[in-house]
């Protein structure tokens, strides 16, 4: 099998939220799924050491805030990287009261879905609960966040309690990394792929086909490298997040082309937070 494939199915990014004993608390997860129309059903997928697991499995109610394009790391790191066992996530997040009693997270949403739990299936690592929606609304017209965009735009990544983590920190690495024409010093820079040769953007170099060749001086795939020092990327150690000089942290204003060690000793990783020290080169 070739577990690349499972990277061609589209998802978008939600936060899930929930309660229990009055406490509430939520979770980024990519596995929203409407399922039938009458009723109206949804059902996501939740890691059961999540604290999100407990808290639906308590109250059997959740809500999904349809993630904005434009959600900041920061936000994805705090619900996505860190447990509410640790920390108050919804602390400074514009927070409301659904009709099931459920905490919808407004900020940087686009809309929201809120549900009773109806079924659940028992996946192995996860729970597939089943959600008949209770209430629905659109907050603003902004673009919803795919998957593919947080990957390939925001440079995200999974965590590890996510369905489709698939030890996939290493080879994103290698998706993004720029490669070199040894005869004419083309680069091709998988961001913008080659168009004009119908090659999208977001084509890994792995991923051309055979018969690519340099669209410069056509040179056959074998005469790329790998570009240099200074395109190497590093892997922050604490929650997988790559930086990748050719793409830099714009939202921290690093531009791109910045390399690692040229980024300020108070940058922070923009998922976790945590220092340039706990960042390691990729191999
Ligand atoms: C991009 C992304 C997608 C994720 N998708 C899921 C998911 O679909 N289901 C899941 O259980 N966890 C998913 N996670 C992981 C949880 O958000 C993460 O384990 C979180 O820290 C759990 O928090 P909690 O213990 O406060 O519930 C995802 C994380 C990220 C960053």
């Amino acid at each position: 099998m070739n577990p690349a494939a499972l990277f061609k199915v589209s998802y978008g990014l939600y936060i899930i939220s929930s309660l229990k004993d009055g406490k509430t608390n939520g979770q980024i997860a990519n596995t929203v799924n409407q399922v039938t129309a009458e009723p109206a059903q949804i059902t996501i997928a939740i890691n059961k050491l999540n604290l999100t697991h407990d808290y639906i499995r308590a109250s059997g109610v959740f809500s999904a805030s349809v993630l904005s394009q434009i959600v900041p790391m920061k936000m994805i790191g705090q619900f996505g990287f860190h447990s509410g066992r640790d920390i108050d996530k919804f602390d400074g997040i514009n927070v409301k009261t659904g009709l099931t009693g459920a905490p919808i997270v407004m900020d940087y949403s686009v809309a929201y879905l809120e549900a009773r739990v109806v079924g659940e299936l028992d996946v192995g690592t996860h729970t597939l609960f089943v959600g008949e929606i209770s209430d629905a609304q659109i907050i603003n017209d902004h673009e919803p966040l795919t998957y593919a965009y947080y990957h390939q735009i925001k440079g995200g990544k999974s965590s590890k309690n996510a369905p489709s983590y698939i030890k996939e920190e290493k080879q994103a690495g290698e998706r993004h990394r720029i490669h070199q024409c040894t005869i004419c010093g083309y680069m091709y820079d998988p961001e913008k792929g080659d168009p004009d040769h119908g090659i999208e953007p977001g084509t890994p170099f792995a991923d051309l086909p055979e018969n690519w060749d340099c669209p410069i001086c056509n040179a056959d795939r074998t005469k790329f490298i790998k570009k240099g020092e200074t395109s190497e990327t590093y892997k922050c150690k604490i929650c997988g997040y790559i930086y990748d000089p050719a793409k830099g942290d714009p939202d921290a204003g690093i531009a791109a082309g910045t390399s690692f060690d040229d980024l300020p000793d108070g940058w922070k990783c923009p998922v976790c937070q945590a220092p340039k020290t706990e960042f390691e080169k990729e191999r």
